[in-house]
């Protein structure tokens, strides 16, 4: 998925940074999960693994994708994919995502918002009624509610007329738009282990665990998550009340995060690695961050080290040079703490 700080290509990064320490870790908590990427690599790699992340539409992957070990537990096997396929075929209706997120001129909305096609974003309402028509019926369990909205949510991206994130929709149509939505069964990843997903601020969660690694991959500028991935937060939360600015953002105010602040984010550092370190048990702490973010790497180290030992890795990539970022190169932090 699409989504600001994905570390999908950096998974021989952090594996690479770990090296042999990997050895003595039988668990590891991610704790800003995002897309599940990171806490995947570990699942697959047979670790125990506990995810969390603010965004209520991390929760939903994480459920599909790391708490969920076979399909067994959605329920008899033959149906599963069936529901997926009923889902394909509805036909569109007019709805609140039709009304609030299509540029279908509905009265109920003056903004006609051009982040979906209406046949699209009739999809998605069919979708998502049709989907809490069989968790009130009784016909789908917890676990596939979860991996049916999985789907849906993985879906949207694919066909949103936006420039990589939901802070604007494009004026003019990209070929996107234009494709129909095609919801996929989620793959899922087999354990033999009790993989747990959690919805939580980072320190609420780290008191909540046990375990050998934590990942921590915060936010590393003041572009809040919540704002930037609203339209996914709608339909992952449901809620369908009528936005009022042109965005058609939702309140977020609960979704907002220390990480983003300038004058936050040091104390947030230091609040979240005093937590890891006392509360979780954990012996490694490995933290992601870049050359352009609000924290400086020297503050990173500082912190770190009145716990143990710290190494620091970095990799180099070209950026486009602007007058606003004449440097033309970004570092990729990755500090591994030891606890001692
Ligand atoms: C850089 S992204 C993580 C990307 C993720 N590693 C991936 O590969 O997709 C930062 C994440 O931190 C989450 N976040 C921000 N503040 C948080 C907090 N206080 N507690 C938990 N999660 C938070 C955001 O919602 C966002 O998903």
């Amino acid at each position: 998925m699409r989504f600001i700080g994905n570390k999908t290509n950096l998974l021989g990064f952090i594996d690479k940074s770990l090296d042999k320490n990997i050895q003595n870790i039988t668990s590891v908590a991610d704790a800003f999960s995002g897309t599940t990427s990171v806490a995947q690599h570990f699942k697959k790699n047979r670790k125990l693994v506990f995810s969390n992340d603010l965004l209520n539409f991390s929760y939903v992957l994480q459920r599909a994708y790391i708490q969920l070990n076979d399909i067994d537990e959605l329920g008899p096997e033959r149906e599963i994919s069936d529901f997926i396929y009923k889902l394909n075929k509805l036909k569109p209706i007019d709805g609140f995502f039709y009304e609030q997120f299509s540029p279908s001129s509905s009265i109920n909305s003056k903004f006609n918002r051009n982040y979906l096609s209406e046949k699209n974003a009739g999809k998605i309402d069919a979708a998502l009624y049709k989907l809490n028509r069989w968790r009130k019926d009784n016909s789908i369990n917890e676990n596939l509610y979860f991996f049916i909205l999985t789907s849906i949510i993985e879906a949207i991206p694919y066909v949103s007329n936006i420039a990589g994130t939901y802070g604007a929709f494009l004026k003019n149509d990209d070929p996107r738009k234009l494709k129909e939505i095609n919801f996929l069964f989620p793959k899922i990843i087999s354990s033999s282990k009790k993989n747990m997903a959690y919805n939580l601020d980072s320190i609420e969660f780290l008191k909540n665990i046990k375990t050998d690694l934590i990942y921590f991959d915060p936010p590393y500028n003041s572009r809040q998550y919540a704002s930037n991935y609203h339209l996914l937060e709608r339909v992952s939360i449901q809620d369908y009340s009528i936005p009022e600015s042109k965005t058609g953002l939702h309140d977020y105010s609960n979704e907002k995060s220390d990480w983003c602040y300038k004058n936050k984010v040091e104390d947030v550092l230091s609040r979240n690695i005093y937590t890891a370190v006392n509360q979780s048990g954990c012996k490694f702490i490995l933290l992601s961050y870049n050359s352009e973010g609000l924290l400086d790497k020297d503050i990173i180290v500082e912190t770190l080290s009145s716990y143990g030992s710290v190494n620091l890795e970095q990799l180099e990539y070209p950026r486009f040079r602007n007058s606003k970022y004449p440097k033309s190169f970004i570092y990729e932090y990755l500090f591994l703490l030891k606890v001692k």
